[in-house]
């Protein structure tokens, strides 16, 4: 499991590590600072060159000035550069730097040199609790004015190991090498942009440091695909799954267009559309596969479905208001709501309670909101819910005893309670006019193939982003459309 923890989660493992289990606060530093120094090694094709390594005064540093010892070890030629007040140093630091006086380092008051073939940044680390001022600011500033390879440890200092924020100013790292296990904020924008690659070093400070309680968040890729439901051999277009999607206002055909693709490229058996009158010639010649239907024969239609999908390009009028309230209250099937369906739930809050209820009662709920659909829903501004998206994503979901697919440029899968996981398939080049109407459409196809609503929401996320990723591939950032998205799904 790629667990995302926050600083004080870590603190709790680390603590449980040292004090509970009993391995000693010197022996995970030790081998912290051992993970490091075998990367920077590698990284510079082996022993020598001169390395340069900025400590803060609290255990971040501690780490750092252990890391200068294993490196001069190995025949490097290390300064080491501390910024702060060592009468406030940890006592873990005060320890590491008395060993290190007996090392061939030099300790320098600022970076001598302008041919570091590494740079090592041990700041801060999920210590970080202000904004970065005064002498720490120019020491981040100088750190990233210097040529060379740059490793952060831990997290890049500045950057705010829960959020990912920049708390002033960042260090720029090439590489990043985390303890225990990966921080949220090496993740999140913009954090995971000043991180460069990370990995995870295993320190000592395993799962059995949970003592029954585990982080809430975790990462996933590509291991979502083994979820997929398996294709049954013996089946038949009726086996997997009606999609009922109901998309489409006039002039807003192409949501439908693209989320009956996305269905049908993700495995549907059958889609049939409901859009407005004006939309069927259209539909029928871009989507030949798709049956049609008229909001009129809504009932006839959630009788032959196994899923409905509500919302794409749907519009406000009261012809959509409608069909939300038929789907609401006369249907038990899963049911993902997306665009306008989200907006119009906003507005009714009648709506709102009888699918809370109807939530809690077992139906399988998905809503796909993104930042400006979850402002609407959860009365924030849209630049709070950017901020705070897991909060208020959480909030949508434990309100409506749904899931809830909070979009964004990391997407995050909110179920009831705490469970939170992160998509981190995906590309920039999604980020462009029907990207979520596909992304409905898969969620759709998948719910309909009787997966349970947390996973399909999150393979639905996984699938939609690689197919973003393929579809960047070869068109570039700049020329992919949401199109190209469907045209790139294959399993
Ligand atoms: N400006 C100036 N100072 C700041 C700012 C700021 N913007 N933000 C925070 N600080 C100060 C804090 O006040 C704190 O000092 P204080 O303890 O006097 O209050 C200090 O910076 C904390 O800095 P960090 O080194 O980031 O935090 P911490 O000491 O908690 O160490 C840790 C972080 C555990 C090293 C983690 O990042 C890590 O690398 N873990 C690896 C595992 C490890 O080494 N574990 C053993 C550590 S020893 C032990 O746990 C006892």
């Amino acid at each position: 499991m790629r667990y995302l923890v926050t600083a004080s989660e870590m603190r709790r493992f680390d603590e449980n590590t040292i004090e509970k289990i009993g391995i000693p606060a010197c022996v995970l530093m030790e081998r912290a600072a051992l993970a490091a120094a075998e990367l920077t090694e590698a990284r510079c094709d082996g022993r020598g060159g001169y390395v340069l390594v900025m400590c803060g005064m609290g255990n971040n540093g501690g780490d750092g000035l252990a890391v200068a010892r294993l490196l001069a070890e190995r025949d490097f030629r290390v300064e080491v550069w501390c910024v702060g007040n060592r009468e406030k140093a940890s006592p873990q630091w005060k320890q590491q730097r008395s060993i290190l006086e007996k090392y061939p380092v030099e300790f320098t008051d600022k970076p001598r040199r302008g041919d570091y073939g590494a740079l090592i940044d041990a700041l801060f680390g999920v210590g970080l609790s202000r904004e970065i001022k005064h002498e720490y600011a120019e020491a981040v500033m100088l750190f990233n004015s210097l040529e060379g390879w740059k490793l952060a440890l831990d997290v890049p200092s500045g950057i705010h190991s829960d959020t990912g924020r920049v708390m002033g100013c960042a260090v720029r790292a090439d590489e990043t090498v985390t303890f225990g296990f990966c921080k949220r904020g090496l993740v999140f924008y913009p954090g995971c942009e000043y991180a460069g690659e990370v990995s995870t070093a295993d320190i000592g400070i395993s799962e059995r440091s949970f003592y029954g309680r585990k982080p809430e968040m975790y990462a996933y890729d590509e291991e979502a695909a083994q979820l997929l439901p398996k294709r049954q051999r013996g089946g038949n277009k009726g086996t997997f799954g009606k999609v009922l999607l109901i998309a489409g206002s006039l002039n807003m055909a192409g949501a439908a267009i693209l989320a009956a693709r996305a269905a049908y490229r993700t495995g549907a058996g059958m889609v049939k559309v409901i859009t407005c009158a004006g939309n069927r010639t259209i539909l029928q010649q871009a989507v030949p596969e798709a049956l049609l239907g008229t909001p009129n024969e809504l009932d006839r239609s959630v009788e032959w479905a196994d899923v409905i999908a509500v919302g794409p390009g749907l519009g406000k009028s009261a012809e959509a208001l409608s069909c939300l309230e038929g789907v609401i209250y006369g249907s038990r099937l899963p049911l993902l709501a997306d665009a306008d369906a989200l907006n119009l739930l906003a507005e009714h809050p009648e709506l709102r309670a009888a699918l809370a209820e109807q939530g809690a009662a077992g139906r399988k709920v998905i809503l796909t909101p993104h930042v400006g659909e979850l402002a609407r829903l959860t009365g924030q501004s849209v630049s709070a819910c950017a901020e705070e998206l897991l909060s208020c994503g959480i909030a949508l979901a434990s309100e409506l005893h749904a899931v809830v697919t909070a979009k964004d440029a990391r997407t995050l899968i909110c179920g009831e309670g705490h469970d939170v996981c992160v998509n981190l398939s995906g590309s920039n080049g999604m980020a462009t006019a029907g990207s979520g109407d596909v992304l409905a459409g898969i969620t759709a196809a998948l719910l309909g193939q009787g997966m349970d609503a947390f996973e399909a929401a999150a393979v639905g996320a996984y699938i939609h982003g690689r197919a973003g990723e393929k579809a960047v591939g070869k068109r570039g950032e700049y020329g992919c459309m949401a199109g190209d998205l469907t045209a790139q799904m294959r399993y």
